[in-house]
């Protein structure tokens, strides 16, 4: 593919629902974050080591979770109606692969100490790196290839039906640590719809708790306050 086309092509929404939009933001900005912390991580502070990788394998785990819910919902429904996914399930299972290698090396700088460590640690953020780039370009052909061909076979309704399959699917806290990373990487229109929806669907208390545990938690208190009161909810 040439990279001008590559780069160029980015279909316009023209009000359609847009299926990957948040989840994507949320993991582009978690990664961006991840990279920037592993280039300045002092890797002789085992403390700070400790978070840091404590962080990336709770990524990695949420980044293999993303993969297996557009396999199993959104490839699925695609083969339902005779299309075929066979490009970006070969990029789904090079990421599989990566996340085995970058699992290793995370175990390399587990396992190490002082000079060899520090070198690990350079090794961990060459590959993450190298894996994001990867990352980017995929979840660039998500959105601009396939979401044009949903768009083309199934209405806004059977989309949002797609997601509230792989939302019923997992468990609560899998569900608040997503929300956790897509909501401070989405503007202010898309919180409010996000939130707001919660509102009108959850009982109260389920729906304090997400505030809790998954809203507050992950916006500034102006970000916060913003929500509760583009949702109609008093600040
Ligand atoms: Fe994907």
């Amino acid at each position: 593919m040439s990279h001008s086309g590559f780069m160029t092509n980015t279909p316009i929404l023209a009000q359609r629902y847009d299926l990957y939009g948040s989840v994507h933001k949320g993991l582009r900005r978690t990664q961006c974050l991840l990279l920037t912390r592993l280039g300045a991580n002092d890797f002789t502070d085992a403390a700070a080591t400790e978070k840091l990788l404590a962080d990336m394998k709770r990524l990695l785990s949420m980044a293999a979770a993303h993969v297996e819910h557009e396999d199993r919902e959104i490839h699925a429904a695609l083969h339902e109606r005779g299309i075929g996914t066979g490009h970006v399930d070969e990029q789904h299972d090079d990421h599989r692969e990566a996340f085995t290698i970058i699992a290793n090396k995370i175990a390399a700088v587990e396992n190490t100490k002082g000079a060899a460590r520090v070198e690990a640690g350079r090794g961990l953020y060459l590959t993450f790196a190298a894996y994001i780039a990867d990352d980017f370009a995929h979840m660039h052909e998500e959105e601009t290839v396939l979401c044009p061909i949903l768009w083309q076979n199934f209405s806004d309704a059977e989309l949002q039906a797609i997601e509230m399959r792989i939302i019923a699917s997992i468990p609560p806290e899998e569900n608040m640590a997503f929300t956790r990373m897509m909501l401070p990487a989405m503007n202010p229109a898309e919180r409010n719809a996000l939130v707001g929806g919660m509102y009108r669907a959850m009982p109260a208390e389920v729906f304090n708790a997400v505030v809790e545990f998954a809203i507050r938690p992950s916006l500034t208190e102006a970000e916060f306050a913003a929500v509760q009161t583009g949702i109609g909810l008093a600040a």
